[in-house]
């Protein structure tokens, strides 16, 4: 089954305590976190206090996506804040190998994430080691940005690839979900759909959640 992973960047943050508790009670398994830092990406959000302060209060998959440049520098704060899994981009360290480790010893997942431009052929050495690999239907650093619809040709051949191997990595997909999009990423073989804006702007935030799961079940 398809699962939903709710983007807090576009919750109301005055109520947010409330807004994770809305889409874990419409079935989402996992929230997604995403942490920007200004350099890597064109944008600044939160860091580890804020995935603390929202812990306590739900039991969903914690999914980090981190958009910043060194991310070796802060895998520890994010588990001690309660991450369950981290993501980060290949394209920022060369020791993408060590950090995947890095984040398995602190006894999370790993995920490698790729911007729409960059190929799957980064993965070739790393892909038995990951979790997840997460990728991006959009450049990242907002939110609400349209879907990039040159990469379902990626997701399906890397569906295509996990099927062959019988690998257990799950694909995720990042930018521009919704009601729309979500049938073409759910036949090209995506397993976890991020959305944001097409939950968090919705006038009933629960009902979208199920209605774009289910249209990509479809
Ligand atoms: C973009 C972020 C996304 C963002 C998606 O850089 O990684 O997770 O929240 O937002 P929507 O679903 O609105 O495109
Ligand atoms: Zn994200």
């Amino acid at each position: 089954m398809i699962q939903m992973a709710p983007s807090i960047l576009s919750a109301d943050f005055s109520r947010l305590g409330e807004q994770v508790n809305l889409v874990e009670e419409a079935g989402a398994e996992v929230l997604h976190i995403d942490i920007m830092d200004g350099h890597f990406v064109p944008n600044l959000t939160f860091g580890p206090a804020l995935v603390k302060s929202i812990r306590a209060q739900s039991q969903m998959r914690f999914d980090v996506h981190l958009m910043v440049n060194e991310p070796e520098k802060f895998i520890g704060d994010f588990a001690a804040a309660g991450a369950d899994h981290i993501t980060f981009h290949l394209e920022t360290t060369p020791h993408v190998h060590r950090v995947i480790q890095q984040i398995k010893e602190h006894g999370m997942t790993a995920g490698v994430a790729l911007n729409p431009s960059t190929p799957l052929d980064g993965l070739k050495y790393i892909l038995e080691d990951l979790d997840m690999v997460l990728l991006m239907t959009v450049n990242p650093g907002f939110g609400g940005q349209k879907f990039i619809t040159n990469v379902v040709p990626k997701i399906q051949v890397l569906h295509h690839h996990l099927t062959q191997t019988r690998s257990a990595c799950q694909i995720e997909v990042d930018g521009g979900i919704n009601l729309e999009t979500a049938p073409v990423v759910g036949k090209a073989g995506a397993h976890i759909l991020v959305a944001g804006a097409a939950v968090f702007s919705q006038p009933d935030p629960q009902q979208a959640v199920k209605d774009i799961r289910q249209a990509a079940s479809l």
